[in-house]
């Protein structure tokens, strides 16, 4: 193998790295501007990310287990904030038994409704409300049984 074949294999190498890291960061990271209501929106214009989310998201009612698991930052009981209001999520699935989440890797899935909306809160994902994503908030399964606690809350605010 002759030297600018090294080179080139490690230049690749590096780049496959970079882009890696850009779309962990990416994943994780919400970008306020880019949040459909208005206010969040708005007010990232000349406030700082995390600022602009935090002060328009801060629902008091919140269960502490969605404190506990920064659900908060994006969600209100009754207010659209950065993702649905629980209020309108539990409305949207009242009376359905099947959920299908959506997967751009491995395909679409359908579950039942509960199971569903544990995988989306655990993996993440986006294109259900709008296509601003949620981050995946249990992507290594350890707190499966929290997530859930908190799907059966957000269900039963069904009215
Ligand atoms: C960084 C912001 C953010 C955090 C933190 C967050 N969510 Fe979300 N959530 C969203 C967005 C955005 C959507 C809409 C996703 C879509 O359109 O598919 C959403 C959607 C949902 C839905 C509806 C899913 C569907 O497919 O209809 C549920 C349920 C939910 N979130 C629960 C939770 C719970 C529980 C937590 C905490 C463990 C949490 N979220 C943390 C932003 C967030």
């Amino acid at each position: 193998m002759n030297k600018i074949n090294v080179f080139l294999m490690a230049l690749c190498a590096f780049v496959l790295v970079a882009c890696n890291k850009t779309e962990e960061t990416h994943a994780a990271k919400v970008d306020a501007t880019q949040v459909s209501t208005p206010e969040v929106a708005n007010a990232a214009k000349t406030e700082d990310n995390n600022t602009a989310i935090a002060r328009v998201c801060s629902d008091p009612k919140m269960p502490e287990l969605a404190k506990k698991h920064n659900c908060t930052v994006c969600h209100e009981l009754e207010k659209n904030c950065v993702g649905p209001s629980w209020q309108s999520v539990a409305s949207k699935y009242k009376g359905a038994d099947k959920y299908t989440f959506i997967d751009k890797t491995n395909g679409n899935r359908e579950y039942s409704l509960h199971e569903g909306l544990i995988k989306k809160v655990s993996k993440g994902g986006s294109d259900v409300w709008g296509t601003m994503p949620m981050p995946a908030n249990d992507p290594a399964g350890k707190k499966q049984s929290e997530i859930k606690e908190l799907v059966d809350y957000i269900l039963a605010l069904a009215k």
